[in-house]
């Protein structure tokens, strides 16, 4: 097989990717830095980030890093690792204005200063926006930025199907160029593994098809242990029924939710806060209003809550959410200057992902994860809106950095594993062709969407959830019967689906046994059967490697600097 190397392999090149990319080459201009994506450059999941990046940049207001680091430690349920939260905090507000520097069109207030909005879970206005299309902005800004560095050679549309590590240190990547049907060895010194979530397992989502966790898919099959993924955040504002995101930036722009019965139901749960409660406790209010008859019916059984804007008036609504209203009236055919957008909670973000120490860096030499694909635990059991895409920023540079380093050091490529373990691996993404069996991949995913969105989601149970691991080891058991009709090499879609399958439900099985084992609620792990948060036996990561019988968990301890968990009240 035809081997390329390069220093550097960036894995992904949505936010945390590009950002990664950028701080590599401006720190080691002779590192030959390559980036990998399975999409076109611009349209990784990150482009669809609406509401903003928060950070504190108006301490004059009695902001503070720590406040912040505060309120994303309380909004975790206090899994967050504090040391985290304080780096976090600290660095964020630097990366918001090297991005100014670097040309972004951030929304500014009448004195001409960065404006920052309301978001939930935050004591102040932190989020930093562009528009509400915050995301698409700072892409288009690092792109940019990118360009300027030579040393950067892009891998467009091609999906890596598997991590070649040998005596603990990574060594490269099987590639399968999806454009070119070509196989080949990406040999590199320092991996980063920015590909993302994997809420596509679910089928009520704000994802892009695309956003499969291959990353920590590969990862896990690699030995690379994955953490805390029982925890999946669901936002309060799904479109009904495309699961589109309306930014929760319509609530910090004054937007109310209603019940069927026209009552601003958030009074009942979280009468402080309002809409601007954490989403974890807005998605808990709106199902609960749904299962006791207090939502509108849909016929598809996706019954929904209102998001009304119409008091905001057409001025704002037209110069803070654009988007919003565009989506509203090309997907659902209403004005929301008139009319209330239908909404429910649609699965948005994995709060676990691949384990990093606080610098990024995984249990191999050589390989660190940033953005949504990892797990550095700063986002514990439920994720603050706008934390996610300063997240990417903060270890995109910081992983950027440490891979920048280590391959300065490293004069020579560590040799690859044997033929034999390239070739299997590459025949692996090919054995679809000749399997003997008739299943098909889109009727086993859509099975998978079927049980995660109806006995994982944002109520469970032990009795659901024994049923929907029951019914994702059934599908496991017939992937390999999955039969591929086109055999094509070149963008064969059937294939990658069946590839992205087999990603979604390796992961699924981790989400559900970690869920199932997880005895209490806290944070987006609501168990009716369990009802409260048990610090006494769960204040604790879970941990899950692969075996052949599935996932095997074990535990580890939060890290607690500065606050010892309290009642989380709003
Ligand atoms: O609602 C939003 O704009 C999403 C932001 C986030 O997930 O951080």
């Amino acid at each position: 097989m035809i081997t390329q190397q390069h220093d550097v392999i960036v894995l992904g090149a949505g936010l945390a990717g590009l950002r990664a990319a950028v701080e590599i080459a401006r720190k080691n201009s002779e590192a030959d830095i390559a980036v990998v994506s399975k999409v076109q450059l611009m349209r990784a999941h990150s482009v669809c980030a609406e509401g903003g990046t928060a950070a504190v940049m108006q301490p004059e207001n009695g902001d503070s890093i720590e406040l912040h680091a505060w309120d994303t430690v309380r909004g975790a349920d206090f899994l967050c690792d504090q040391d985290v939260a304080m780096r976090f905090v600290t660095e964020i507000p630097g990366e918001i204005n090297l991005l100014e520097h670097w040309g972004i069109p951030w929304s500014r207030r009448p004195d001409g200063r960065i404006n920052q909005r309301p978001f939930g879970g935050h004591s102040f206005d932190r989020a930093t926006f562009a528009a509400d299309k915050t995301g698409f902005f700072e892409m288009q800004t690092l792109y940019d930025t990118l360009q300027k560095h030579a040393n950067v050679v892009r891998y467009d549309e091609c999906y890596v199907h598997a991590i070649l590590i040998k005596d603990n240190v990574f060594r490269g990547v099987i590639v399968w160029n999806l454009t070119s049907g070509e196989c080949f060895v990406l040999r590199g010194k320092a991996l980063i593994i920015a590909t993302g979530g994997a809420c596509r397992m679910y089928g009520f989502t704000t994802y892009s098809l695309t956003a499969t966790g291959d990353g920590m898919a590969m990862a896990y099959r690699a030995g690379l242990p994955l953490k805390d993924l029982e925890f999946i955040q669901f936002h309060p504002t799904g479109l009904v029924p495309s699961g589109i995101l309306i930014t929760e930036a319509a609530r910090g722009e004054g937007g109310y939710l209603f019940n069927s019965q026209g009552e601003r139901f958030m009074e009942k749960y979280a009468a402080s806060k309002m809409e601007l409660a954490p989403r974890d406790i807005i998605s808990r209010a709106e199902m609960t209003e749904i299962e006791n008859g207090r939502g509108y019916i849909e016929e598809s059984g996706l019954d929904y809550v209102h998001l009304d804007l119409r008091h905001l008036g057409a001025d704002k609504i037209n110069e803070r959410l654009p988007l919003i209203r565009e989506v509203a009236m090309r997907f659902d055919f209403i004005d929301p200057i008139f009319t209330p957008i239908p909404v429910r909670p649609a699965a948005h973000y994995t709060m676990g992902g691949i384990h990093t120490d606080i610098d990024g860096a995984t249990p191999v030499t050589g390989i660190w994860a940033a953005g949504e694909a990892a797990c550095v635990s700063l986002h514990g059991a439920n994720r603050l809106g706008s934390n996610s895409t300063a997240e990417c920023l903060v270890w995109g540079k910081i992983t950027g950095q440490k891979a920048a380093q280590y391959v300065k050091a490293q004069k020579a490529y560590a040799d690859l594993p044997s033929e034999s373990v390239i070739n299997d691996a590459e025949a692996s993404i090919f054995k679809r062709f000749t399997s003997f069996g008739a299943e098909s991949s889109y009727v086993l995913k859509n099975e998978l969407l079927k049980t995660m969105d109806t006995k994982a989601g944002v109520f469970r149970t032990a009795t659901e959830l024994e049923a929907a691991l029951k019914t994702i080891r059934d599908i496991k058991q017939r992937l390999p019967l999955v039969k591929v009709m086109d055999h094509g090499h070149i963008y064969n879609t059937d294939l990658l689906n069946a590839l992205e399958t087999d990603n979604l439900i390796e992961l699924s099985e981790v989400v559900v046994s970690g869920a199932l084992a997880r005895q209490e609620s806290r944070g987006a792990h609501a168990r009716r059967d369990f009802k409260t948060r048990d610090d006494a036996n769960w204040l604790k990561h879970t941990l899950a490697y692969r075996t052949a019988d599935g996932p095997r968990l074990e535990y580890m301890p939060v890290t607690i600097t500065m606050w010892n968990p309290v009642e989380r009240k709003y």
